[in-house]
C-alpha cells in the first residue's frame, strides 16, 4: 500500500515537473510511463496497456528490441561520435547497408526527421540550380495541403495548420501547396517551369492517416518525370512496414527519386534519419554545404542495421498487412454497430484512425482517456480523430485484446 502511495505520487510529481520546467509544446495523455517491452507499456502504478500509437510509428518494431538494444549498447561501449571530421568504421557498412536494402546511390544521413526534410529541400534546391537550369533563386517546391513535416521554420512554411505557423512568420518562399488526392492540381501546378520538387507523404499521418486512392501516387509520379521534376517520398511515418508495405510508395509501385525516413529508423531507440537519392541529386551537395554533428554517428549506424534487420527477419511488413486487414474490418465492424458515434473509419496495414463524431460534449479526447483507463494508448490528432498504429510485432491475439477494448470503451461512450 505505501509503495502504491508512494508510486501514485510520482505520477503526480512526474506531471507536476513537466508543467513548472518544461515548455508546454505537448498536451500529453495523463499517463507516466516508466517501461516498454514489444506492444506493452507500464506506467509508474505498475499498471499495464497497449501502445496504439508507437510513439508516432518510431517504436514499429516494439519497445526496446533486445537486437537494437544490444546494437545500442555494444557501439555505445567502443565508440559514440567522431563528427564527421574524421573517418568512422561503421558510417560506410552503414551506407552500403541502408542503399542496398533500399535500392539507392547514396544515403545522407541526419537526426532527426524534420532534419530529413530539410536535407531534401536543400538538395532539391542544389540540383533545381545546377542540373535542371533553373535561375537563382527561382525555384518552386510543391507540397500538398494538410501535410505534416515536421516543425523548422522552412517546414512550416510548407504548412497550412494555423497552429504550426501562428506567429512563426515571415516564412520561407518558394514553397506551393497543392490539393492532397488530386493529380489534375499537380498538373496545373507543374506547368510552372520553375518547379524543383514535389515532396509528399505517401499516406498522411498527422492528418489523421489519410489514404490517397489507389493510382494516385503513381499518377504524380508520371507528372513529376514528365516535367523533369523530383519527386520526394516523407517515408518517415508511413514508412517502414507500417502500411503493411516497406514504403506506402509500394502499394503503387513507385520508387522515388529522393526518399526521407527517420522514426522506426532506429526502432524508437536514437534519432536517426536519412536521406536516400541517386548520385546525379545527392553529389550536388560538396563538403562544408551540409550536415549535422551527430549525422552519421557510429551509435546511429550500428542502431540503423539493426533496426532494418529485425523489421525483415520478423517479416513486419508482412504482419503489419495481415493484421492491419483485421484490424481495419473490425473497426469497421464497431463502426457499423455505432454509425451516429463513428463518422468514418480508414487505413492501411497497422496505419489506422476512426473519425468520432461528438456526442454529448465529448470528443475524441475523452475516448482515448477511457481507452487509457481500459489499458489501451492512442492519441487524438486534429480533435476528432484516433489513430491506431501498433508496435508491427503485435500478435492476432493480441491485437483482438484491443479490438474488444476499443469495441467496450465506444459501446460506453
Ligand atoms: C511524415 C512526417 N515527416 C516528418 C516528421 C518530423 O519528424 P521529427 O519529429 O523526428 O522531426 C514527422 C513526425 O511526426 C512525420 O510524421
Amino acid at each position: 500500500m505505501e509503495t502504491l502511495m508512494h508510486n501514485k505520487i510520482s505520477a503526480q510529481k512526474a506531471i507536476e515537473l513537466e508543467d513548472k520546467y518544461g515548455a508546454h509544446n505537448y498536451h500529453p495523455l495523463p499517463v507516466v510511463l516508466e517501461r516498454g517491452e514489444g506492444v506493452i507499456v507500464w506506467d509508474v502504478n505498475g499498471k499495464q496497456y497497449f501502445d496504439f500509437l508507437s510513439a508516432y510509428s518510431a517504436v514499429n518494431q516494439g519497445h526496446c528490441h533486445p537486437k537494437i538494444i544490444a546494437a545500442l549498447i555494444e557501439q555505445s561501449k567502443k565508440l559514440t561520435l567522431t563528427s564527421r571530421a574524421f573517418y568512422n568504421d561503421a558510417l560506410g557498412e552503414y551506407e552500403k547497408f541502408v542503399t542496398s536494402y533500399f535500392g539507392f546511390d547514396k544515403v545522407l544521413p541526419m537526426n532527426t526527421g524534420a532534419e530529413g526534410v530539410e536535407t531534401a529541400l536543400k538538395l532539391s534546391r542544389k540540383w533545381a540550380y545546377e542540373k535542371k537550369g533553373i535561375a537563382e533563386n527561382e525555384a518552386i517546391i510543391l507540397v500538398c495541403k494538410d501535410n505534416f513535416h515536421g516543425r523548422t521554420i522552412s517546414i512550416v512554411s510548407a504548412s497550412n495548420d494555423d497552429d504550426a505557423r501562428k506567429n512563426f512568420g515571415p516564412f520561407t518562399p518558394g514553397i506551393i501547396a497543392v490539393e492532397y488526392n488530386n493529380a489534375d492540381a499537380l498538373a496545373e501546378a507543374l506547368k510552372n517551369k520553375n518547379v524543383a520538387a514535389f515532396l509528399i507523404e505517401p499516406i498522411q499521418g498527422e492528418a489523421g492517416v489519410v489514404v490517397p486512392d489507389a493510382g494516385y501516387l503513381k499518377k504524380c509520379f508520371d507528372l513529376c518525370k514528365a516535367n523533369n521534376v523530383l519527386f520526394i517520398a516523407d517515408e518517415i511515418q508511413s514508412g517502414l512496414g507500417r502500411s503493411g508495405k516497406l514504403l506506402a510508395c509500394d502499394h503503387d509501385g513507385v520508387k522515388p527519386d529522393m526518399l526521407i525516413l527517420g522514426k522506426a529508423l532506429s526502432g524508437g531507440t536514437y534519432p536517426v534519419s536519412a536521406v536516400l537519392t541517386s548520385d546525379e541529386v545527392m553529389l550536388c551537395i560538396k563538403p562544408g554545404q551540409h550536415g549535422s554533428t551527430y549525422g552519421g554517428n557510429p551509435v546511429a549506424c550500428k542502431v540503423g542495421i539493426a533496426a532494418l534487420t529485425v523489421l525483415k527477419e520478423e517479416a513486419l511488413c508482412e504482419n503489419s498487412e495481415r493484421l492491419g486487414k483485421l484490424l481495419l474490418n473490425e473497426l469497421k465492424a464497431i463502426q457499423a454497430a455505432y454509425p451516429q458515434l463513428i463518422k468514418t473509419v480508414r487505413g492501411k496495414g497497422l496505419f489506422c484512425a476512426m473519425v468520432i463524431n461528438e456526442h454529448n460534449g465529448k470528443n475524441a479526447w475523452d475516448v482515448c482517456v477511457e481507452l487509457m483507463n481500459n489499458g489501451l494508448l492512442a492519441k487524438p490528432t486534429h480533435g476528432d480523430t484516433i489513430r491506431f498504429a501498433p508496435p508491427l510485432v503485435i500478435t492476432e491475439e493480441q491485437l483482438m485484446e484491443c479490438v474488444s477494448i476499443i469495441a467496450k470503451v465506444i459501446q460506453h461512450f
